[in-house]
């Protein structure tokens, strides 16, 4: 319970100051409210027996929620971030154990796509990238962050972590709004300008998934499509996480090209797996993964680029057939 552990001995207003997310789980649980100078240690001590009935847990089942709830936010909203300007994968070795030879760099504003077959290593290196491995995952790869290793102090900190994985599956554990949900991202930020950029977050969702939904819709409503385009609308405004890594983004149900200039809008490091053509040529370089290494990398051509443009009128007159069909349209010549 490392959160909790570093918690414990605050005072209860102390911790809502520095996680001030934490006030949505004595919300959530109905939890009492505490007196001016009782520690977190003695508040969990003294909660009445009657109030652990009614949430169902135990005193220490009720600790470990809230370490797991701080933990849940804390990489949701990636606190606390130090300036990043690079990000180097150093080769290690591919599965068959040969070496890697590779030290690869991507800078600020910056699009790296992987591309490959499946099984061939995308998702690993991003779990590499994520972990900010020092040879000590099954790869042996080493992630530098601005040409040197990051601090064991800081990778294994989650309030330090640089970057922010967009996963696959939405697991809201917050029973609130789409609004509320914001708002207290925003406030964890300490961002003067909530107000804007609930705004901007959600006509930016909005656009991206298609399927229209509102500021009171509960988070626990939302579609698949809808979680996922307020996650990047949320990560594209207010994440300070500047290493950004998308796991093949074309199943999410949202309009992906748009998402891309979304998020590579905000001067960030965007390092995406992806098995569409329209997102690899879009990326400034890719790497191309093969049986568990990074065979080789490529930089976009101009030639490249030009079919990207032919490629996207093709796949925007699919989209048109696909919307047509759904509204329950003929197709005519
Ligand atoms: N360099 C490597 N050394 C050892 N195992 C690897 C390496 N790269 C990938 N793997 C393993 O191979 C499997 C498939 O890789 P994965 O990253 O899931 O492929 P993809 O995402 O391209 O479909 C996983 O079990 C992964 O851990
Ligand atoms: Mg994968």
């Amino acid at each position: 319970m490392k959160n909790y552990n570093k918690i414990k001995s605050m005072k209860v207003h102390e911790m809502l100051n520095v996680y001030p997310y934490s006030s949505e789980f004595f919300n959530i649980n109905g939890l009492p409210q505490a007196g001016e100078e009782v520690s977190v240690h003695e508040y969990f001590s003294s909660l009445p027996y009657s109030v652990l009935q009614d949430i169902g847990a135990s005193r220490d089942e009720l600790k470990k929620r809230l370490d797991l709830f701080i933990d849940t936010m804390q990489n949701m909203f990636s606190i606390g971030m130090p300036d990043i300007k690079t990000v180097t994968i150093v080769g290690g070795t591919a599965k068959d154990g040969t070496v890697e030879n590779i030290s690869l760099t991507v800078g600020i504003g910056e699009v790296l796509c992987i591309a490959g077959n499946t099984g061939s290593g995308k998702s690993r290196l991003l779990a590499d990238i994520e972990w900010l491995a020092q040879a000590d995952t099954p790869t042996k790869r080493k992630i530098l962050v601005n040409g040197r290793p990051f601090p064991d102090s800081m990778r294994f900190s989650a309030e330090n972590k640089p970057v922010a994985q967009l996963s696959q599956n939405m697991n809201f554990v917050l029973d609130v709004c789409v609004k509320e949900f914001i708002e207290l991202h925003a406030q964890s930020l300490i961002d003067k300008k909530t107000a804007e950029k609930t705004k901007n977050i959600i006509q930016s969702a909005n656009e991206l998934s298609g399927e229209p939904f509102d500021l009171s819709s509960p988070l626990t409503s939302l579609s698949g499509g809808q979680a996922r385009a307020l996650m990047v609308a949320d990560i594209a405004f207010l994440s300070r996480s500047p290493v950004i890594l998308i796991d093949e983004i074309e199943n999410a149900g949202i309009d992906r090209k748009k998402a891309l200039r979304l998020l590579s809008s905000n001067k960030k490091i965007i390092i995406i797996a992806t098995h569409d053509p329209l997102i690899a040529l879009s990326a400034d370089k890719r790497a191309v993964m093969k049986n568990g290494r990074i065979e080789k990398v490529i930089k976009t051509t101009p030639f490249e680029k030009q079919t990207l443009s032919r490629l996207t009128e093709i796949d925007e007159f699919i989209e048109k057939k696909r919307k047509a069909l759904r509204n329950g349209d003929f197709l005519r010549e």
